[in-house]
C-alpha cells in the first residue's frame, strides 16, 4: 500500500495547482494525474452530468490502484464527495474547498469574495461555508463559465482573459472586498493577472497547501506514507497527450515540468 501512488482528478489542468503542492508537501509520493480535457468544462454542466463523469475518473484511479485519491475540482466535490465516498467506500478521497477558513480569518472588513465556476457558485455550497465560520461576513460568490477554456489552452494572461476578468471582478471591486478566495482549481493560474486588477491590497487564497497538508494527514493516520525515494508521476488525460503536455508545461514552469514525462491518451 504505502508505495501506491496518490490520485488526482481533475476536469483538465486546473488540478496542477494543485498537484505541484502535493509534490512539494509530499516529495516521496508518486502521483498518478487524470484530466478529463475532453469533457471540460465541468463548469458549466448539471449536477447529475458531473456526477456521471467524476464517478468513472474515480473508478480508472481506482483501477490504476491508487491509496487515495484527491478530487483536484471544486466542481467535482461540490456535487459529488459525499456520493463518491458512499460508492467507494475502500478509498479515502479528499476534496477541495476554497481556502474558506483562512478567508474568514484574514478579512479585516469582513468582506470576501469567491470566485469559481457558474455550477460550482449557483451551489451556494461554498458560500455557505464560509457563513459557517463567520456569520458576519458578506460574501459575494461570482461564478464563470469563460475562463476555464482560455486556461486550458495556456492562455493566461492574453486581452481577452484580462477582459473577462475585469468584468467577473468588477463586483468585488465594487463591493470592497478585501479577500478573495479562488474556488476554481484553474484559477490559481490567473493569480498574477487577479493581482493586478484587483490591486495589492486584496488577498487572493487559494487551497492548495491546505489540500496538500489534509493529504499528507490522511496518509499519515493510516500509515500509508511512501517509505521510498522512488518517485513516478504518471499523467492520463481523455484529450490530446501532446497539448496536454505543452499546456502543462506552461503552467506550472520548467521545473516541475520535468516531471511531466509519462503521458498518455485514454477513454473511458
Ligand atoms: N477545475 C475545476 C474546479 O475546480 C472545474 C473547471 C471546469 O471544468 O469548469 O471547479
Amino acid at each position: 500500500m504505502n508505495n501506491q501512488p496518490i490520485g488526482i482528478l481533475d476536469s483538465g489542468v486546473g488540478g496542477l495547482s494543485i498537484w505541484r503542492k502535493i509534490v512539494k508537501e509530499l516529495p516521496n509520493e508518486s502521483t498518478i494525474y487524470l484530466a478529463d480535457s475532453l469533457n471540460c468544462p465541468y463548469g458549466e454542466r448539471t449536477p447529475e452530468e458531473i456526477y456521471v463523469l467524476a464517478k468513472r475518473l474515480v473508478k480508472f484511479l481506482i483501477a490504476k490502484k491508487v491509496k487515495l485519491i484527491v478530487l483536484a475540482c471544486n466542481t467535482v466535490t461540490v456535487f459529488c464527495i459525499d456520493k463518491l465516498r458512499v460508492d467507494f467506500p475502500d478509498i479515502q478521497i479528499v476534496g477541495t474547498v476554497p481556502a474558506v477558513k483562512t478567508a474568514v480569518e484574514q478579512t479585516k472588513n469582513h468582506r470576501i469574495g469567491i470566485l469559481s465556476t457558474e455550477s460550482t457558485a449557483k451551489s451556494n455550497y461554498q458560500k455557505n461555508l464560509i457563513n459557517k465560520f463567520a456569520k458576519d461576513c458578506f460574501v459575494i460568490n461570482k461564478g464563470d463559465s469563460e475562463l476555464v477554456p482560455y486556461i486550458e489552452k495556456g492562455d493566461i494572461k492574453s486581452g481577452s482573459v484580462k477582459k473577462i476578468l475585469r468584468n467577473a471582478l468588477g463586483e468585488f471591486i465594487a463591493k470592497d472586498v478585501d479577500t478573495i478566495a479562488l474556488g476554481c482549481s484553474h484559477f490559481p493560474f490567473l493569480r498574477e493577472e487577479i493581482g493586478k486588477i484587483v490591486g495589492s491590497k486584496v488577498k487572493i487564497l487559494d487551497s492548495g497547501n491546505a489540500i496538500a497538508r489534509q493529504a499528507r494527514r490522511v496518509l499519515t493516520n493510516n500509515n500509508s506514507l511512501s517509505l521510498s525515494k522512488n518517485t513516478l508521476h504518471e499523467f492520463y488525460t481523455t484529450g490530446n497527450a501532446e497539448e496536454f503536455v505543452k499546456v502543462s508545461k506552461k503552467l506550472v514552469g520548467n521545473k516541475l515540468g520535468e516531471l511531466i514525462k509519462s503521458i498518455q491518451s485514454v477513454s473511458l
